[in-house]
């Protein structure tokens, strides 16, 4: 794994996004009556050839920002720059040429395979949208060199999904990413569906596809411990916001957002003397509504250290005023008033 630099060039650069999707009433005359803000006002950058993990439970916003890069859905507000460019205002030829090279693999590799199609034709589908990338007489051999390059066996083309286990498959969804050879891949919760065992051969696999292709991965999960290893950096979600992000050794190591500490303090540990010495966070309450999230810091429900500020003042996402001027792991980007180093064992 590169390690991560600022002066790397930046792919994609997120600035201040926002998705609501409007929550009606009526059936006739429908009226709007809230929102659900899935995603509210997100920054950050996408480094060339790096692995960007994302992580946070379930409804915190992950799968609409991957469909928001995508462009598959339209922002409420803010940009997306693909190589400096903003990509939300395109559309046309413009916005079908920046989407070859954005690339998404899905999550369940059951649903996500139409069962009627041979897996020949659902990796080479891309090419009906874009005939230019690949002649029309070559594809089925450039299919075939995509599923040995995902290690399976090419004879395998005239077969269908059913036919393949979900390790398989995903690597037959893995194939079609690659298809139009693009640059960045959003991967949303890849191998959430799978057994552990084969969660590392499918991540052991897009390592590999990732030096070999020079891409850049956005990898999306809701376990910190599935991340880790891919991951150069990793940004922390709750309830439509990034709460902390950097290097994954300062996440995992030095986290200082008193919600990634807890989402660290229930992975699992192999090492029992390492268990013994760390406390377990137990956090109380469940995950309030994105049509109604808390005033100032979102996780204050949720959070021991919250205090009348908290609720008062929308913390920033920064590096603390503790740390700044410092050259430690904890002097990193984290959106909390009381941020403070706790190293995790
Ligand atoms: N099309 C939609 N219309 C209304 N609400 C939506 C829509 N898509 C997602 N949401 C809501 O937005 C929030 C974030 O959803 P999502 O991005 O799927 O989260 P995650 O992928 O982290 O589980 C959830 O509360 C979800 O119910
Ligand atoms: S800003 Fe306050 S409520 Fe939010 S995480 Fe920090 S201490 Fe907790
Ligand atoms: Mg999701």
């Amino acid at each position: 794994m590169a390690e991560p630099s600022r002066e790397r060039e930046a792919i994609l650069e997120v600035r201040g996004l926002v998705k609501y999707y409007p929550l009606t009433q009526g059936i006739v005359f429908r009226k709007q009556v809230g929102a659900v803000q899935a995603v509210d006002g997100i920054d950050f950058d996408l480094y060339a050839g790096e692995t960007l993990g994302i992580v946070g439970e379930s409804g915190c916003g992950k799968s609409t920002v991957a469909r928001l890069l995508m462009s598959l859905e339209r922002p409420t507000r803010g940009r997306i720059l693909y190589k400096g460019e903003d990509i939300t205002k395109l559309s046309g030829r413009a916005l079908k040429a920046v989407r070859r090279n954005i690339q998404m693999v899905f999550q369940d590799p059951y649903t996500s395979l139409n069962p009627r199609m041979t897996v020949g034709d659902i990796i080479g589908e891309p090419y009906d949208i874009h005939p230019e990338v690949v002649p029309k007489g070559d594809r089925r051999r450039h299919v075939q060199d995509l599923l040995d390059v995902v290690g399976l066996n090419p004879e395998y083309i005239n077969r269908y999904p059913h036919q393949f286990s979900g390790g398989q498959r995903q690597r037959i969804g893995i194939a079609r990413g690659l298809a139009l050879r693009p640059e960045i891949i959003v991967a949303d919760e890849p191998v959430s569906a799978l057994d552990v065992s084969v969660q590392a051969q499918v991540i052991n696999l897009m390592e590999k596809l990732q030096d070999e292709f020079r891409l850049s991965y956005m990898f999306i999960a809701h376990d910190l411990s599935i991340v880790r290893h891919i991951s150069d950096r990793v940004g922390v979600m709750y309830l439509g916001k990034i709460v902390e992000i950097g290097g994954d050794a300062e996440i995992y190591d030095h986290p200082t957002h008193p919600y990634t500490q807890a989402l660290l303090s229930a992975v699992p540990v192999p090492n029992p003397e390492a268990r013994e010495h760390r406390g377990r966070i137990l956090l109380h309450g469940d995950v309030p509504s994105p049509a109604n999230p808390p005033s100032g810091c979102r996780f204050r429900t949720r959070c021991w250290k919250a205090r009348e500020r908290c609720a008062l003042e929308v913390p920033p996402l920064a590096v603390p005023a503790v740390f700044q001027g410092t050259d430690t792991p904890a002097a990193h980007d984290s959106a909390c008033f009381f941020a403070e180093d706790r190293a995790n064992p």
